[in-house]
């Protein structure tokens, strides 16, 4: 049982999405989950600290076995044919993760028995009988008073009554525990609704969790190591994947490792497994909890969530491709903020990257490389002394986005860390009426103003670059090279980011347009 743990206040980040359910093919939702882990973890890259990203698949269970039946194949062959389906689409939504973790790996088999049979020996699992109902789509059992007319509180879909013998994990006697480590570490669910949710839900009993399946039910999943006539219930073995992928990775000493992790990113839909029954189940291990677990709130289609038994669903793909990956990536994290809902529209899709990429990021660089092109044989000018209020506010406003998006990456508003960024793309583009470049170059009386203008707005406009890269790191690699910067990220953050980075007397070489003008296509008008 002895992980290396990752002490807090590291120099380390470690974040993990949810491990999605195999039978089904991904939608916009599990995209968002992925990517706002991928563009945290870009963030954190940035500003110098090592990451570890981890997203994989959740495979056992009643769901994958019905569906691998329905499909006429063996679970494991049929997992292997879904996985690919997330591989692929996260390679092409420029996901870079560490590991793809399934829960099917056998060193995943092998360490959850190894917790199961610790926790076994030590009396934290009993066995008893067990009368209850089962909701199979969600994978979660409920008792009689939970239950709402015969249907899953939490879904609304029909339950099935259950009688069995079954194994249990002590967890109702952790309750008052965790109340007092939830109270103790505000910032241990985020955001508050949610944490104030998780100790309404500890208000009632907390009961003991049923961890354990009879074979002649459910055959796919991992054997308890104490009981062979058994597999581990699905919700039990996925949650310990979070601690699985840590055990391969080379700890920076011996002591020092990755877990636990920094951020459990979820969507709202799995709060009590990650704020309820992991917390217990690491305890009872003793192993440290997550700093903090973060649930998102919904892409909803038509004020319904969007989920693949609704049929709703709007393919991340189809929209990728039809508008390009990095803007798609941009309006996902643009569009929504970090807890709550947001209806998904495609019309709010071209209309954002309208005005945002197109009207005001691409015109700016557009505008910019142009000029020096035309007025400035193609290269960086230096600075004149020329020059006042105008542009100091330039600077001092590009030094406050530097700042306030290090600390809103903190708190997870990366729409925020957006929006400043726009700020000062659209400041750039004030700023260049304002001196009106094409006034000054009609006379040399203007060139020195002229210089200092040309270089303030790329300057600011090579920040906004560096500060955007983790969300399109794509674009906006195009975005420094037409600037003459290198989009290589080394250097550290202070440094990438700090006043002064072009230099006098480099190319700028300019480019196509980063983000042409979309048409709202015919299907779309109203
Ligand atoms: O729950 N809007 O897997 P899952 C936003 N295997 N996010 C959404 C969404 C929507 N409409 N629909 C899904 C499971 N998501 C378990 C997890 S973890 C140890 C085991 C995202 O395939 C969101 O992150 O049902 C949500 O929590 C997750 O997909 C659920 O994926
Ligand atoms: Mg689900």
């Amino acid at each position: 049982m002895a992980v290396p743990v990752n002490e807090p206040d590291s120099s380390r980040f470690y974040v993990t999405t949810p491990i999605y359910y195999v039978n089904g093919t991904p939608h916009i939702g599990h995209a968002y989950t992925t990517i706002l882990a991928d563009v945290l973890t870009r963030y954190h890259r940035l500003f110098g600290k090592a990451t570890w990203f981890l997203t994989g698949t959740d495979e056992h269970g009643l769901k994958v076995q019905e569906a691998a039946e329905a499909a006429g194949m063996e679970p494991k062959a049929y997992c292997d044919g879904m996985v690919g389906r997330f591989m692929e689409l996260w390679e092409q939504l420029g996901i870079r993760y560490d590991r793809f973790i399934r829960t099917t790996d056998p060193d995943h088999v092998a360490y959850v028995q190894e917790v199961l049979q610790d926790l076994f020996d030590r009396g934290e699992i009993y066995s008893a009988p067990y009368q209850g109902w089962y909701c199979v789509p969600d994978e979660r059992f409920w008792t009689e008073k939970d239950i709402e007319d015969g249907n899953c509180p939490d879904c609304g879909r029909t339950v099935i009554e259950l009688e069995e013998e079954n194994y249990f994990f002590r967890m109702g006697k952790y309750r008052e525990w965790l109340i007092e480590h939830i109270n103790a570490n505000p910032g241990f669910i985020h955001p508050d609704s949610r944490r104030n949710e998780v100790l309404g839900f500890l208000k009632k009993d907390l009961g003991d969790l049923c961890i354990s399946r009879p074979k002649s039910r459910l055959a796919w999943g991992i054997t308890l190591p104490f009981d062979s006539d058994y597999v581990t219930y699905v919700w039990f073995d996925a949650l310990i994947n979070y601690v699985t992928a840590t055990l391969e990775l080379e700890a920076p000493s011996p002591e020092e490792g990755w877990w636990p992790a920094d951020l459990h990113l979820i969507g709202k839909d799995i709060i009590t497994t990650h704020c309820v029954y992991w917390p217990t189940m690491l305890k009872a291990a003793g192993l440290p909890l997550p700093a903090r677990i973060a649930a998102h709130g919904w892409w909803l289609v038509d004020e319904e969530k969007m989920s693949k038994s609704r049929g709703n669903v709007v393919r991340p793909l189809d929209l990728a491709t039809r508008y390009g990956v990095d803007p798609f990536r941009y309006f996902l994290m643009r569009d929504m903020t970090v807890g709550l809902d947001r209806s998904f529209s495609e019309v709010d899709m071209i209309q954002r990257y309208n005005s945002d990429l197109a009207n005001d990021l691409g015109n700016a660089v557009n505008r910019v490389t142009k000029m020096i092109g035309r007025y400035s044989d193609g290269v960086i000018a230096a600075p004149g002394a020329a020059g006042g209020e105008e542009e100091r506010e330039i600077e001092a406003l590009a030094r406050r986005t530097v700042e306030s998006t290090r600390s809103l990456v903190e708190t997870l508003a990366i729409n925020q860390v957006i929006e400043e960024i726009l700020g000062l793309v659209r400041a750039v583009n004030r700023y260049l009426e304002v001196r009106a470049p094409w006034n000054l170059a009609k006379d040399e009386s203007g060139a020195e103003l002229l210089a200092t203008t040309l270089y303030t707005s790329a300057e600011a406009l090579r920040i906004a670059g560096v500060l955007l890269g983790p969300v399109m790191p794509t674009r906006t690699g195009d975005l420094l090279r037409q600037l003459g910067a290198s989009p290589e990220s080394e250097g550290g953050y202070d440094a990438l980011t700090s006043w002064g980075g072009l230099e006098p007397g480099d190319p700028v070489p300019g480019g196509e347009g980063l983000f042409p003008r979309l048409e709202l296509p015919e299907d779309l008008q109203v």
